[in-house]
């Protein structure tokens, strides 16, 4: 069988930006899932994965619209991209997946999109050859959206097939939806600077099928809606106070205020300043999600509060919220002390000790072998 793998992710700053047709600014991580596959000639789609032994899921490729509902919840994230590929009227034959994710599920390091990234890559590979990445992205969105039932944005799938080795992905998402333009590599070589990036996974697990993501959306739908422009990227700051509700209100200002920040900290890697300079914004970023967005939770705050007290430059909570993980922003001879300051508090603070581990930018999907 030949492999493909895809990353998971951590964004950098830009959260719930993209869905609102803003400014995202992700790494891949070294944590792949990988997907083997094999063209088979009877027709079928069978799944296979190493975290679910014996549980082999089978369905017929003309009937997989309808077998969604009988299947367990991982197996709609492979299943629903082959369902997309079909849909979009790809000859997609028989076939087995064999796959073995990597990527903490749950821990807001978009496992899922690894997930169903990997098994797209593999489709495009076998049966459709002339997709393009911006068509895959949209494949391997479709699939969580519709498929799984998971609302999500395009910032995880794109991070999962776009992000290269060293950069940082910074990626507009209205030109990039539009035109397949508006994405740009931008070096991000922390260790050239004395520092790493530890993340810290608060093992509370996040779910984007719980209905908190799904409000947070409806929420910025109706801010743009009462300001009469299509997304909250066309607001600014002075826009805000004719928003009437303030929960609505402070939910638009997280967005219009997280979108400059994105393009601040964007800049200043662009220009080679020292990554120690993005700190604070990616704290003020933090502040944001925690107070105006609400999606934070008691364990994140403490991980981001304990690694500032340690000595971090900066440090956020990354991804949809509710759970999770946070990143920080260390000097490389002080992660240690960082990371073991961090458990300390979560254990004095009756959470169960997180787990803590040093990202690289890495490669995103592709064939292995
Ligand atoms: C989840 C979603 C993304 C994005 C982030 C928040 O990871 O899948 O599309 O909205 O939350 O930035």
């Amino acid at each position: 069988m030949r492999t493909w793998v895809a990353p998971g992710r951590v964004n950098i700053i830009g959260e719930h930006t993209d869905y609102n047709d803003g400014f995202v600014l992700p790494i891949a991580l070294p944590l792949v899932t990988r997907c083997a596959a094999e063209p088979t000639d009877d027709g079928l789609v069978r799944v296979e994965s190493r975290q679910r032994r014996g549980e082999t899921v089978r369905a017929g490729i003309g009937e997989l619209a309808a077998a969604r509902d009988r299947l367990p919840g991982w197996a709609r994230y492979p299943l629903g991209v082959v369902a997309e590929f079909v849909r979009r009227g790809h000859a997609v034959g028989g076939l087995m997946l064999d796959l073995d994710g990597a990527v903490p599920i749950g821990a807001g390091l978009s496992s899922s999109a690894a997930l169903s990234c990997s098994v797209a890559v593999a489709l495009r590979d076998l049966f459709a050859p002339t997709v393009v990445d911006r068509e895959l992205i949209d494949i391997a969105r479709a699939a969580e959206n519709d498929y799984a039932g998971a609302p999500t944005g395009v910032l995880d799938q794109s991070a999962a097939m776009l992000c290269t080795a060293g950069h940082a992905l910074f990626l507009d998402i209205r030109r990039f939806t539009a035109a397949d333009a508006g994405y740009e590599q931008i070096p991000f070589d922390l260790a050239a600077f004395g520092l790493e990036l530890l993340v810290i996974d608060t093992g509370q697990p996040h779910e984007l099928v719980d209905g908190g993501y799904a409000q947070r959306r409806a929420q910025c739908e109706a801010a743009a809606a009462e300001l009469g422009v299509p997304a909250l990227r066309d607001v600014d700051a002075a826009d805000l106070p004719r928003i009437a509700g303030a929960v609505v209100r402070h939910r638009a200002r997280h967005v219009v205020t997280e979108n400059a920040r994105v393009v601040t900290v964007a800049e200043k890697l662009r220009q080679g300043a020292d990554p120690r300079e993005i700190g604070p914004i990616l704290v003020a970023g933090h502040a944001s999600l925690r107070d105006d967005f609400e999606v934070s939770t008691a364990a994140l705050d403490t991980a981001v509060t304990a690694a500032l007290d340690a000595g971090a430059h900066g440090a956020r909570m990354v991804g949809g919220g509710f759970g999770g993980s946070a990143i920080a922003l260390v000097d490389r001879e002080r992660t240690e002390r960082v990371a073991a300051a961090v458990g300390d508090r979560f254990v004095r603070a009756g959470f169960a000790e997180p787990r803590t581990f040093v990202v690289v930018p890495a490669d995103g999907a592709r064939r292995e072998s």
